[in-house]
């Protein structure tokens, strides 16, 4: 049994999606080189750990989230000895290593699903959930009416029988078999191979689907939005098989765990994350990501609503206080970047607008993490036609649209644009020369925001008003800050439609963040209980100096005060 010393408290994490992150050998795909050589400005930003997206071989229908083996690199990353060499470099620079881990489905291309498919006899037939279709009418039908997160149907028929596999995501992703204990051994020794590699923890990939309910049946639910979920979102066995892979691995390591989860139902988030659980050390709860769309359908937009958005960011701080630990998030993949949404007007505000989310956010209680490019402001693309999105789900969002809702195609195409992932993917944009400084000059996987000219990390440092060295500040200040990395979080104003204030208090200090979310000046009032005069200003995204109980804050201006 290791020592736990919670390190993650105090840690900042640092997203790569790796295909766009930096090509060092210019083939178009970024690489562990190209990584291994902005090190150095990861660490300068204040990151203390990296979060990679899966590096892992694999064939790529959703870029590394289908794994065909989990204890190989995939080559156009580079090769193990690479791999080794990053863990090296990340070990000088004291920044530490965190896996992405697929364990609810593999590639249908891993080994061990394709013996599955060829051999009915295999032992790797039980590693996946495969049952007869149903016959109807002379027709065949799935075993359930269960819907893939990806949209469709979460059964793909196996080629030339009447036998069914469980995909919740793409058909090439069929969902392991969790309640047999072969499966599990191997996703135990899997981890203990990258543990022993030295990696500090895992982000473990919509863990809370992993335990179904049995036996499979059609779920009746008539108001349900995706069928079947009920039967797969925090299943019966879900805490057990995560206390399970505590006992048998990961309490042998100084680790940090952290789920993302899907939809879950916040009693089951509570329990995941609470100490004496021994289960996880924390999730991600995107319910803040979903206060300028329909129920988290991210392809159709509504206006933004800020009291969703302050009860989705400080209802898990207020919360899960003292019993667990928490995250903040802005962007991942999966997300369109944040300065183009919350119905912010980005070209005139991008700079202000990207400073106030970071204050906003990066001061709650919690890990704070930070999407590559999200630390120079980087803005959604200006796709023009579907050819140039790369995401499978842009695609399939874009059929189910046309074909089986019959939207015009150029309406469908302008929803998918609102929430498409790919806006996240584009290559980082690190100058203003050859393909944004991502290569020299190979046309990248996926194109380039046009942005690049103008938003770009070159033109970022060099600028009077940077966002990089905004986050510098922030996490600065954070890190030495105890009330900021552990004081209880209070929200103020709670109905207010513009502000976002809430303080953070610890042995009797306190700090107050406020911010105002909007392109207006308004005027604010102090929070009853503090004094203009015994506040000072420690942090802020334009210049300020006068202190008054009631002031007026500039469009997306936002401040830390501290009370002294
Ligand atoms: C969540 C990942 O973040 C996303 O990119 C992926 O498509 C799905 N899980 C399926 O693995």
């Amino acid at each position: 049994m290791a020592q736990k010393t919670n390190w993650f408290e105090n840690a900042v994490v640092y997203q790569i999606y790796p295909l766009s992150y930096m090509d060092g050998n210019n083939d178009g795909i970024g690489d562990i080189p190209g990584i291994i050589s902005k090190l150095d400005y990861i660490k300068d930003l204040g990151a203390t750990a990296i979060w990679f997206s899966p590096l892992y071989a694999s064939p790529w229908k959703d870029y590394g989230y289908d794994i065909s083996d989990y204890r190989a690199i995939h080559p156009a990353f580079g090769t193990m000895e690479d791999f080794d060499r990053l863990m090296a470099e990340c070990k000088k620079r004291g920044l530490r290593v965190i896996m992405d881990m697929v364990l609810n489905h593999t590639s249908d291309q891993h080994a061990w699903f394709r013996e599955a498919i060829a051999d009915p006899n295999s032992k790797y037939r039980d590693y996946y959930i495969i049952r007869p279709g149903r016959k109807k009418n002379g027709k065949l039908l799935p075993p359930t009416n269960w819907v893939s997160c990806f949209t469709g149907s979460a059964w793909a028929r196996i080629d030339g029988t009447d036998d069914f596999y469980l995909h919740l995501f793409a058909p090439e992703q069929p969902d392991l078999n969790w309640e047999n204990p072969a499966v599990r051994d191997e996703i135990v020794d899997i981890m203990r191979f990258w543990l022993d590699k030295g990696v500090a923890g895992f982000r473990f990939d919509v863990f809370n689907l992993w335990s179904k309910v049995y036996p499979l049946r059609d779920d009746r639910g008539l108001l349900r939005l995706q069928k079947g979920s009920s039967f797969f979102v925090d299943g019966p066995r879900m805490h057990e098989f995560l206390r399970e892979l505590n006992t048998r691995v990961l309490s042998e390591y100084d680790t940090y765990t952290v789920g993302e989860s899907y939809l879950p139902d916040p009693e089951h988030a509570h329990r995941y994350i609470r100490r004496e659980s021994g289960e996880l050390d924390s999730i991600f709860d995107f319910a803040h990501l979903t206060s300028d769309n329909l129920f988290g359908l991210k392809f159709i937009p509504k206006p933004f609503d800020l009291l969703r958005f302050k009860l989705g960011l400080l209802g898990p701080q207020i919360k899960y206080f003292a019993t667990g630990w928490n995250t903040l998030v802005l962007e991942n993949h999966d997300c369109v970047r944040s300065v183009s949404r919350f119905g912010i007007k980005t070209e005139q505000y991008r700079y202000e607008a990207a400073t106030f989310l970071a204050l906003i956010t990066f001061m709650g209680w919690g890990t704070p993490f930070i999407y590559q490019g999200e630390e120079i402001g980087m803005t959604n693309a200006d796709f023009t036609s579907m050819d140039q999105l790369k995401d499978p789900v842009s695609h399939f969002v874009f059929d189910t649209m046309t074909k089986t809702f019959r939207f015009p195609r150029g309406l469908a195409f302008r929803l998918i644009r609102c929430g498409a992932r790919d806006h996240a993917r584009t290559p980082m944009q690190w100058d203003d020369g050859v393909n944004a400084g991502f290569n020299a000059g190979e046309t990248p996987w996926q194109c380039l925001n046009s942005a690049y000219p103008e938003i770009n990390v070159r033109r970022d440092l060099n600028a009077e008003r940077s966002v990089y060295r905004f986050y510098q500040q922030l996490l600065a200040f954070r890190r030495e800050n105890p009330v900021a990395l552990r004081g209880e979080t209070r929200l103020h104003l709670p109905k207010s439609r513009r502000m976002i204030v809430y303080s953070r208090e610890l042995e009797g200090r306190r700090l107050l963040i406020v911010g105002n979310f909007s392109a207006r000046s308004r005027k604010f009032r102090l929070p009853s209980g503090f004094h203009a005069t015994r506040l000072a200003v420690r942090l802020t995204n334009y210049d300020r100096q006068l202190l008054r109980r009631e002031m007026t804050l500039r469009p997306y201006e936002a401040i830390v005060f501290e009370e002294i």
